[in-house]
């Protein structure tokens, strides 16, 4: 079934980088995007398209701006329990938060009603794909698995590899690791519109044999992705150089064991090397920029500029329960603010590319999300810039001005719809 969507419409073809180049993107004051079951048909301008399809099967949503699907690259759904938990940095929060919420994970009810509550929070939020960790539990990822084919969402998602320095309720080993990946990769990898990823926690709670394992399913599994954390805080970073001793790099231990490889997915990469970075670019690894995180935790400040400097593709992300917000537009707003602080500005249309094309391109996954490129897949967010009273009355002349306000003091009040593969959700339907 063909539909046309009509209002203000923005998205990006390329990086338009810290000067906002305006041949990176395309907007339309008065667009018109046009929808066949779940692709992009056409985009443009509604006085151009408005011929190729009826009248009764256009939405009218003047007033309100269409972007891409949001994309966040690295979040944690077990997590939402202990979001905006207080006071501690990375290691002890993850002893003293992330650890205990996790055990309940077992459970595979209590798995389901989080996957859902999560998902549908994403969607409320006007995100429409994610990269999942789950926990170290096979039914939390099949849970998730699940309620996203049950929505029809793209999303990457994969168990937790850990088996030291952990609770022993949340530990696995090498052998029932690789086992119960290599079944939810069987089972989910490739189905509808979902991908799985190899997720080691972080190189201190796996074993070198666990670390050896993961490395050998991403070499039998190429086209699935790696997921896991790197370089996030000084003590994480002096504990790694002490349990692997004989690696140059923090880097270099997940390289040594075949984890750093194209779609492999690194969360913050925040004490980085020049060496890492051209590591990273060269194997074609990406990065998960996660502001709100990095802010939250205290771990430091994500150098934009280096990694495109090396060409490394970075996409950005919430890390919830690290991070404070499941909302991209919060997250771009605080993704600004880590900039600012050194210098580098982050214009509208960049933070938009981050999220959308950049982050496809960090999952590779730009084939077929990212843009409103024709053929494409339907994942569309409806933003409605008169949401909040301060936002109606701060309302921007052109479309950038409006984007760069919603994403300083927007949130998911400001998402009206959220279509997921053409399925329009419109704000409690869900
Ligand atoms: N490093 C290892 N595990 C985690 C986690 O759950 N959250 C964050 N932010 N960093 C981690
Ligand atoms: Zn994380």
């Amino acid at each position: 079934m063909r539909r046309g969507y009509r209002a203000s419409i923005f998205h990006c073809l390329d990086d338009p980088g810290e000067r906002a180049d305006a041949s990176a993107f395309e907007q339309f004051d008065d667009g018109l995007l046009i929808v066949d079951g779940d692709r992009i048909a056409a985009i443009g301008d509604y006085s151009l398209l408005s011929e190729q399809i009826g009248e009764s099967d256009v939405v009218d949503l003047r007033g309100r701006l269409i972007v891409p699907g949001l994309i966040d690259c690295h979040v944690h759904f077990p997590q939402l329990d202990i979001i905006a938990s207080y006071g501690e940095r990375l290691l002890d929060w993850l002893e003293r938060y992330a650890y205990p919420a996790e055990m309940r994970f077992a459970d595979a009810d209590y798995a389901r009603r989080a996957a859902e509550f999560f998902l549908d929070e994403l969607i409320a939020n006007g995100t429409t794909t994610a990269a999942v960790f789950a926990t170290v539990h096979k039914v939390s990822a099949t849970a998730l698995f699940e309620a996203a084919a049950a929505r029809g969402m793209r999303l990457i998602a994969g168990k937790v590899l850990m088996d030291r320095d952990c609770p022993e309720e949340l530990a696995d080993d090498a052998e029932s690791g690789y086992a119960d990946s290599r079944e939810l990769i069987e089972t989910w990898h490739g189905r509808d519109r979902l991908g799985y990823a190899i997720t080691p926690r972080f190189a201190l709670s796996s074993s070198e044999a666990q670390l050896e394992a993961a490395g050998r399913l991403a070499a039998e599994f190429p086209d699935t992705w790696v997921h896991t954390h790197l370089a996030e805080n000084h003590d994480e970073i002096e504990a790694v150089n002490r349990q692997f001793p004989w690696s140059e790099s923090y880097l270099g231990v997940y390289a040594r064991f075949g984890l750093l490889r194209r779609r492999s997915l690194f969360a913050h990469c925040l004490h980085l090397e020049d060496a890492d970075r051209a590591a990273l670019a060269d194997k074609g690894a990406a990065v998960a920029f996660c502001p709100t995180s990095n802010l939250f935790l205290g771990s430091g400040l994500f150098d934009l500029a280096a990694m495109h400097e090396a060409s490394v593709p970075v996409g950005m992300a919430t890390d919830v329960g690290g991070g404070t917000s499941l909302s991209m537009l919060k997250t771009m707003g605080a993704a600004y603010k880590v900039l600012a602080l050194q210098r580098q500005p982050l214009p509208a249309s960049r933070a938009i590319y981050l999220a959308t094309l950049g982050a496809a391109r960090a999952l590779d996954l730009d084939d077929c999300i990212g843009n409103f490129e024709p053929g494409k897949e339907a994942d569309f967010v409806v933003l409605d810039p008169d949401a909040t009273p301060i936002t109606a009355h701060r309302r921007g002349a052109s479309i950038e001005e409006t984007l760069f306000t919603l994403m300083m003091i927007g949130d998911d009040r400001h998402v009206a719809a959220t279509a997921v593969a053409g399925k329009l959700i419109e704000k409690g339907s869900a």
